[in-house]
């Protein structure tokens, strides 16, 4: 991986499409029923390119991530089509990450050599529990054993892979996350993504939650929970590089690493985000949400963005704080000072250093300390000021 954030620039393509909407789940992800014109929907990710790629030409792409809703539902030959438009308007790095975000159903396993033909070189898969009650509650379309069998064609068709898991769920106690994440660690080979359940409004958990049927971990039992899965994932070998993503040192993700170091992003399809460089100006972009509405507003004229702002230089550096604070290398001071014009506040840090929720690195770098995750968005906001 290169090491200047500066050089970054990788490229995160959309599907909104899903079997069923999961009861816990506010991504921009859709149940679409009735005929549907793969070919036809696919033609417009190719415009999009296109058109972002006259905005932003010449770069070189470090990564490529397909996120969702569910990509694995595409077919073998769309993914291909899409890398190939990539690759056809800018300079795919050679051994560059391609990753698909995948569910563990057999229909999408038995589509796994496609991926890999058409170009995919890593695999993300949304395991979500080993234990078959929480999986039913948590609306998924797969059984344990399906989960796991992924898992290990995953392991054997791709170069790398990981999975994901979410935890500190109703009822769950430390007890049973203990045995179930042990498990999780025998089966993970170089990454885990590993995410405490988050009740977000407009969901079926957030109503539940509301009426009080959702019975959730107070904060110090999160706080359990979240220290409890430092230690066996850093005892694995699989340490946190980021709050929610664990990794055997080099098998970072090339996408998570680039988006929190604050790197060049296009985002392509519907709702996508990125961040473009253009004219030494970052503009932060997002795409119609509306799966049909935004091929329809692509064919009228060549893409479906409906934000273009311009970031100023303070919004950069606040963005920058947010991003880069979750990462356990920390922020570069210099970076901060270049993007934003302002430097932080030395008394700002001897204050966090103070509750001891900061420590700066030998090469420099600001980090948050174990004792300061717990209270990050206060850090943040206090660095930031
Ligand atoms: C876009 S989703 C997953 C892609 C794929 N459709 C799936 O379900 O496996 C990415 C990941 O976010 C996590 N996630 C989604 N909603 C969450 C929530 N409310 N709390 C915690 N994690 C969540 C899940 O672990 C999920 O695998
Ligand atoms: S968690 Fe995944 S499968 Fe479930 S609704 Fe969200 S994106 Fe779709």
């Amino acid at each position: 991986m290169k090491n200047n954030p500066n050089d970054l620039f990788g490229v995160y393509v959309h599907w909104p499409f899903c079997a069923s909407k999961c009861p816990y789940c506010d991504f921009n992800s859709h149940v679409h029923r009735g005929p549907f014109d793969e070919d036809g929907y696919v033609a417009a990710y190719e415009r999009e390119i296109a058109t972002a790629a006259a905005l932003v030409p010449g770069r070189v792409v470090q990564s490529i991530f397909f996120g969702g809703g569910t990509p694995s539902l595409m077919s073998p030959s769309a993914t291909g089509r899409i890398i190939d438009a990539i690759a056809k308007h800018w300079t795919v790095e050679p051994g560059a990450e391609i990753t698909l975000e995948a569910n563990p159903t057999s229909v999408e396993v038995d589509r796994f050599r496609g991926f890999r033909t058409a170009g995919v070189n890593r695999v993300s898969l949304g395991v979500q529990s080993l234990r078959e009650g929480p999986l039913a509650e948590l609306g998924r379309r797969h059984t344990v054993d399906e989960a796991i069998a992924a898992v290990r064609i995953a392991q054997s068709v791709f170069e790398r892979s990981s999975f994901d898991l979410i935890y500190a769920r109703p009822r769950q106690t430390l007890e049973d996350w203990e045995d179930e994440l042990k498990e999780a660690l025998w089966m993970a080979r170089g990454h885990i993504s590993l995410y405490q359940l988050t009740i977000e409004q407009g969901t079926r958990y957030f109503d539940l939650h509301r009426a009080g049927k959702l019975i959730m971990p107070d904060e110090d039992l999160a706080a359990d929970f979240y220290e409890l899965t430092q230690e066996l994932t850093a005892a694995a070998g699989l340490p946190a590089y980021e709050i929610s993503n664990h990794a055997r040192p080099g098998q970072e993700s090339t996408h998570n690493m680039l988006y929190w170091r604050y790197g060049e992003y296009a985002g392509i399809g519907p709702g996508a985000h990125g961040r473009l460089m253009i004219n030494n100006q970052r503009h932060a972009t997002a795409a119609e949400k509306l799966p049909f509405e935004w091929q329809k507003q692509v064919l009228a004229k060549g893409h479906g963005m409906v934000v273009d702002d311009v970031l100023t230089w303070e919004e950069q550096g606040d963005e920058f704080l947010v991003m880069g604070l979750r990462l356990k290398e920390g922020i570069s001071p210099a970076r901060f000072s270049a993007l934003s014009g302002r430097q932080i506040s030395p008394r700002q840090i001897d204050a966090l250093k103070g509750y001891g929720f900061v420590e700066t690195l030998p090469n420099g770098n600001i980090r948050v300390t174990d004792r300061g995750w717990p209270v990050l968005d206060a850090v943040v906001a206090d660095l930031a000021a």
